[in-house]
């Protein structure tokens, strides 16, 4: 953990809720927000050129976790979609996709993975509420292949809406 979180800055505007976490020195940064208690806005840019993954869990673990998984494949092709975690395996794609807006672009060295949902997407077999999540889990991989991350290039950090 020591070596996840360098940058903790939060900060009360209105309704909305905003926080970045610069996790490994900023090979990862996450930039999200609670907008009017509502709508989650969410931006990671991570040094990587292959897939980049975020998660709301209950527990700092993948099983039972919601999961927004995207990235750019190597024919420059974005791809994004929600998934849910059984266990520690590749997280399976929900029937409905509750990503209201993205947008994933990658230059030579990062990935840009953004997007937006409600909250509560009322998804209750597939996602979960904003409100009974209590960690951020994070992953990455330097392949689009949805791999093994390894031990090292993933994490959770508590959510901090
Ligand atoms: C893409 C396919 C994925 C596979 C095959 C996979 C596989 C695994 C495996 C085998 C472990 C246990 C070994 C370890 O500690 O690393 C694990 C742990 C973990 N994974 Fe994944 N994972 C995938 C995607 C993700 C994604 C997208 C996230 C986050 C958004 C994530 C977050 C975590 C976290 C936080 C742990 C450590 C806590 C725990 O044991 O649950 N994984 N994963």
């Amino acid at each position: 953990m020591s070596s996840l979180l360098i940058l903790f800055l939060t900060c009360l505007v209105g309704n909305s809720f905003s926080a970045i976490e610069v996790i490994q020195n900023g090979t990862y940064v996450l930039d999200y927000s609670l907008i009017n208690n509502e709508t989650l806005v969410v931006k990671a840019t991570v040094e990587t050129l292959g897939w980049v993954g975020v998660g709301l869990s209950q527990t700092e673990n993948m099983a039972g976790a919601d999961i927004i998984l995207g990235g750019v494949n190597e024919n420059g092709e974005e791809y994004i979609g929600d998934y849910f975690a059984l266990g520690n395996s590749r997280p399976i794609e929900d029937i409905i996709n509750n990503i209201l807006t993205y947008n994933v672009t990658e230059n030579a060295t990062h990935t840009t993975l953004s997007f937006t949902r409600l909250a509560d997407t009322g998804d209750i077999d597939e996602d979960l509420p904003v409100s009974r999540s209590t960690y951020i889990i994070w992953a990455y991989h330097d392949t689009d292949s949805f791999a093994h991350h390894g031990v090292v290039n993933r994490g959770s950090i508590p959510l901090s809406l």
